[in-house]
């Protein structure tokens, strides 16, 4: 038996992802007339009954806004809305829940920090590093600051596989460089960047690490203080909870001397016209009123996630993987885009010959959804030379059935395209 014969076996005894399927109802749908075969889980997952079963309860029974303590709803909605908080920081090992900031996703968390650690600790002339992988949320934010303090923003190098040049990275760190920013896992390439390296090498000049996860937390189990980095960052709806939450997580000290972010309710101590001191962490960084059902269900899709093994659920993505590239090798005129040496759940790919937007299109009158495009990292692209590319990404509930449907559907388009 080839390999390839033999990895589907090995898949189903792995993990049981039939009865994960069960877990999420919008799987099980036709899209065009055709099975949905959903590989767009970079750009949102889909939502298990538990999440959609606890936002719906929260409004049903509890619906109420928070810290007001003004009523007993109002008291339960607290209690949920902090209780997802100590299951965030459980998740990512926060030494402190007050470590864990709300905020609307990723890209809000790396605003933050630009905005307000970035705007007392850069000045003309400092560097902030990116890497060339970047999605452009980590990249506009820092360019915005860099331009209202004459700092200047410089990219890191990749290698053509997609790897950081971590040789380069080291030549570029000096004294100028006060804040290396990196993703966990890029979402065009699906590159797993060498966290624990690049933080010990920023630290050896005294910058601060932003960590990316919003590709990672789904992955693999994440713990902030192992990897040793300032500031990690993330979304709920990449992680199996709903759009419009996010976290970012900060060291105490440096969320301690950081000034706040918005003004407003909830994130003060007093107000008044004389002045106005604010309040604690992670308050301070929470003005208004914050996405309770949201917290809410992200902490639902924590407590879905921990019931499994993460580690069979990294082999079983890692297993549809190399499946995925085993096919991709009998593909004609399939080119591969990013080989890195460490991949999560991407697989990124052009047709000779055939527009990504056009395959994507393809795609889906069969059933099968992938994201086509530059992914929100035009200098990725621009550095690979490639207008963009077909991207397909994978989740715990994908399965081989649903990459020999990628690749009978990639046979087809191919008929039309090429
Ligand atoms: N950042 C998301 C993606 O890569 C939207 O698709």
């Amino acid at each position: 038996m080839s390999v390839v014969e033999a990895t589907p076996a090995i898949l189903a005894k792995a993990f049981d992802v039939q009865s994960v399927r069960n877990d999420f109802p919008i799987l099980h749908q036709e899209v065009n007339g055709q099975p949905l075969v959903y590989l767009d889980n970079a750009a949102t997952t889909q939502k298990p009954n538990a999440v959609i079963d606890a936002i719906s309860d929260y409004y049903r029974n509890i619906n109420s806004n928070v810290h007001r303590g003004a009523h007993s709803l109002s008291d339960r909605a607290t209690e949920a809305f902090e209780g997802a908080r100590e299951t965030v920081a459980e998740f990512v090992n926060s030494p402190e829940k007050a470590q864990i900031i709300w905020t609307r996703g990723t890209t809000e968390a790396i605003n933050l920090v630009a905005h307000s650690w970035g705007r007392s600790n850069i000045g003309a002339g400092d560097k902030i590093l990116v890497s060339t992988l970047e999605h452009h949320s980590n990249i506009v934010p820092w360019q915005m600051l860099a331009e209202e303090k004459g700092a200047s923003v410089v990219p890191i190098p990749i290698s053509s596989a997609g790897d950081i040049d971590l040789v380069a990275f080291d030549v570029l760190l000096d004294a100028s460089v006060k804040m290396v920013s990196v993703g966990h896992v890029s979402n065009a390439l699906g590159t797993i960047n060498p966290i624990e390296y690049i933080v010990a090498s920023a630290k050896k000049v005294g910058a601060k690490v932003f960590v990316d996860g919003a590709q990672a937390v789904a992955h693999f189990p994440v713990d902030v203080q192992s990897l040793g980095c300032d500031f990690y960052g993330f979304s709920g709806h990449k992680l199996f909870g709903p759009t419009g939450i996010g976290v970012l997580w900060g060291k105490e000290e440096l969320l301690d001397a950081m000034p706040p972010y918005h003004g407003g309710g909830e994130m003060i101590e007093s107000c008044s016209f004389a002045g106005t001191s604010y309040n604690t962490l992670p308050y301070k960084f929470e003005a208004g009123t914050p996405d309770i059902a949201g917290a809410i269900g992200l902490a639902a899709a924590i407590n879905y996630l921990n019931q499994f093994d993460r580690g069979a659920i990294a082999q079983h993505e890692h297993d549809l993987l190399v499946y995925c590239h085993l096919l991709a090798e009998k593909c004609k005129g399939l080119k591969r885009v990013g080989e890195a040496k460490n991949i999560a759940g991407v697989f990124s790919f052009l047709l000779d010959g055939a527009h990504p937007s056009d395959v994507g299109m393809l795609l889906d009158q069969q059933g099968v959804a992938v994201r086509t495009g530059h992914h929100c990292a035009q200098p990725l692209m621009e550095a690979l030379h490639i207008p963009g590319t077909v991207r397909a990404s994978f989740s715990i509930y994908n399965t081989s059935e649903d990459v020999d449907r990628l690749f009978s559907a990639l046979e087809k388009v191919k008929s039309f395209l090429v």
